[in-house]
């Protein structure tokens, strides 16, 4: 098959099968392209909720399908590719936490999104990129165990001035971008803004224009006054610049990041998975049950 009867096909079996296609910023550009509903963690956590359709095909790591079964455990959620999982989210455990709650008695413990199931089973509060700073804003006071990213762990605590203790994982992809990558990037392009994902090292957070999750990006661009900007974090979030934004320049801040394991996702895939209904996401209901209360409280959190 070439690509258009790929597509062509992609697009028939999405009405045949009723399945929506739900897809992260960072998917290659042809998945981007037949997707029907593209969004940051928070974003499509909340859709895959509030969505009518029963059947969701969810193109983007393993944690987002997950988090989509958890927060609408009633609904299929497919994924095209099992093996897409986040090395970051893989860097904690369900058994870690539960040593580390022993370790820090009286603490909150905070996981970003980016965890398995069994993790968030464990804590008491979920957030992303999108709503960490408000939610610990929100917190007020409380002592906090967050995790499992280091560079966003660091970024709430520089913020907030909360009292904090932080895991030492990281995003392989964001925690390579340097200082000297962006301010080589303001160099070659004056009156670039510079925005930039928050799981990227501190002293580049602190330098760049705005800290923004990928959705948040897409809003900022819409409001700003600059025509040109530098990118700091997946490839992937370009190529959806650059569609929303044809008039406007993005360059990628230093080389161009890739998330190796949000590009297992390929057409091809989606497409078998649609064609053949695999591969169904099943979360038990007891970690179903537990790890829906951070989740929810997210939600409730930042409505
Ligand atoms: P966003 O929620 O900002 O899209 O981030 C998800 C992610 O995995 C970034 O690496
Ligand atoms: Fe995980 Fe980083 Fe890939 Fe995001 S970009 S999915 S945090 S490895």
């Amino acid at each position: 098959m070439n690509h258009h009867e790929l597509v062509s096909r992609i697009m028939d079996l999405k009405k045949e099968t009723k399945t929506v296609i739900m897809a992260h910023n960072y998917q290659r550009p042809e998945v981007q392209d037949v997707a029907d509903i593209l969004g940051d963690s928070l974003e499509l956590a909340r859709l895959a909720r509030e969505l009518k359709e029963e059947r969701i095909l969810l193109c983007g790591v393993r944690f987002m399908a997950e988090s989509a079964k958890i927060v609408a455990p009633e609904k299929t959620v497919l994924t095209p590719e099992e093996e897409a999982g986040c090395p970051m989210a893989d860097m904690i455990s369900a058994e870690d936490v539960r040593r580390l709650r022993k370790e820090f008695p009286g603490y909150l413990f905070m996981a970003y999104v980016n965890t398995s199931a069994e993790v968030k089973a464990e804590v008491d509060l979920c957030c992303t990129s999108s709503n960490a700073l408000a939610l610990v804003r929100k917190l007020k006071g409380e002592k906090i165990f967050f995790l499992p990213d280091k560079n966003l762990g660091s970024w709430i605590k520089d913020q907030t001035g909360a009292d904090m203790e932080v895991w030492p994982g990281f995003c392989y992809v964001h925690n390579r971008i340097r200082l000297e990558d962006l301010e080589k990037g303001r160099a070659e392009h004056p009156g670039a803004e510079a925005i930039i994902h928050p799981e990227s090292p501190l002293d580049v957070l602190k330098a760049a224009d705005a800290v923004l999750s990928t959705g948040q990006m897409i809003t900022y661009v819409r409001e700003a006054q600059a025509k040109r900007f530098l990118v700091g974090t997946e490839e992937g979030m370009i190529y959806r610049l650059e569609t929303l934004f044809p008039d406007r320049d993005f360059y990628p801040m230093g080389k161009r990041f890739t998330c190796e394991n949000m590009k297992k996702i390929t057409l091809e895939k989606v497409f078998q998975a649609l064609l053949t209904g695999e591969k169904p996401i099943n979360v038990d209901s007891e970690t179903i049950r537990r790890a829906s209360r951070s989740l929810d409280r997210m939600l409730e959190m930042s409505r």
